[in-house]
């Protein structure tokens, strides 16, 4: 790849120009891509799990249907990010077969349990809370069928981050027992939320070159920062305690508009957690492998159909 091309796609990505599938694109922002949108949808499909746990015990009829609801979008939108990958030269198996060797990432927040249905609750209000904050932005990714992706992820997203307030809000007005179960919710989620938008910037190995790209619009310290600044005020307003003793409030952080500085984070698990280290990391992964096999069936037919199709069409 010689300079001028280089100098030319850049000036492309400096004028907010959107780049397509066919457009002539520097190979690393390509397999940066392919990277990031793979992982995405891998989440997508992995995040599926902790929650689909608690839909046979959902407390309420309206509870179960909205919760079924939120874990099916969740597979439309792992399908809809495993298409915008499929247009830049990768095929959906390939995407598989990593995720299931364990070649490929999915965020490190769906290697925690799910243990009591608050955890659902805190689920939809932290950590899709937490997706919105990272995924808007990436409705002004520089490619453009990511882009278009995300526009509709993040209005569902949405809905499933109220979905969750509201039943934390519930659990808040109830007994003492169930304000119990939400806080101690809260208290195991907390931190892996904050761990969700990756490592600091100064050990951020892409967030560099993703953002000259504008594949990433804010770097992951300033995301995490919105969060926490958007976050607390509603954990004081439910009535809730964030787990973080050294949390204080520190006028000058934000350009001097204040916000919540935070203690520190244990990186230490985020990598564990990462490298496959976490509670429910082969949990995951055999229920995805079993998911695969027993879908073969499926996939054989499919594949028979359509050659049967063609030879009919042939004749
Ligand atoms: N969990 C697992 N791996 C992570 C996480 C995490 N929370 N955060 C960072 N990493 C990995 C990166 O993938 C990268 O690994 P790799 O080089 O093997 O690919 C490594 O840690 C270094 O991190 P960064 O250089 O900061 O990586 P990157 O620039 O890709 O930023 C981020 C990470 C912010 C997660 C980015 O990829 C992103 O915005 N992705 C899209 C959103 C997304 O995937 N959300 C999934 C969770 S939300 C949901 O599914 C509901």
């Amino acid at each position: 790849e010689d300079a001028a091309f280089l100098a030319a796609f850049q000036a492309r990505i400096d004028a907010e120009e959107k780049i397509e599938p066919k457009d002539a694109m520097p190979e690393g922002y390509r397999r940066t891509l392919v990277r990031q949108i793979g992982q995405h949808a891998h989440s997508e499909i992995v995040g599926m799990l902790p929650e689909g746990n608690w839909i046979t015990r959902a407390p309420s009829l309206r509870r179960k249907a909205a919760l079924l609801a939120k874990v099916q979008d969740e597979g439309g939108h792992g399908l809809y990010l495993y298409s915008a990958a499929e247009t830049l030269g990768v095929s959906r198996e390939q995407m598989t077969e990593e995720l299931l060797s364990g070649k490929a990432k999915y965020s490190s927040i769906f290697n925690y349990p799910t243990l009591s249905w608050a955890d659902i609750g805190i689920i939809g209000w932290l950590v899709d809370g937490a997706a919105i904050m990272n995924q808007i932005p990436l409705c002004r990714c520089s490619f453009g069928p990511y882009a278009r992706a995300m526009i509709r992820v993040c209005k569902e997203e949405s809905f499933h981050q109220r979905q969750g307030y509201e039943i934390v809000m519930t659990l808040m007005r109830g007994t003492e027992a169930q304000k119990a179960m939400a806080q101690d919710a809260l208290d195991r989620w907390w931190w892996p939320a904050l761990m969700m938008f990756g490592p600091h910037d100064s050990e951020s190995a892409h967030s560099e070159q993703s953002m000259a790209w504008k594949i990433k619009r804010f770097s992951n310290d300033a995301l995490r920062q919105k969060f926490i600044d958007a976050t607390v005020p509603q954990a004081e307003f439910l009535g809730l305690k964030v787990p973080d003793p050294d949390m204080v409030w520190d006028a000058g952080l934000n350009d001097g508009q204040g916000g919540y500085r935070h203690g520190p984070i244990d990186w230490d698990e985020f990598w564990r957690v990462v490298k496959g280290g976490g509670v429910m990391n082969r949990d995951r992964i055999r229920a995805r492998r079993k998911a695969w096999e027993d879908g073969a069936w499926v996939r054989e037919a499919a594949r028979a159909h359509a050659l049967k199709r063609a030879a009919r069409k042939v004749a």
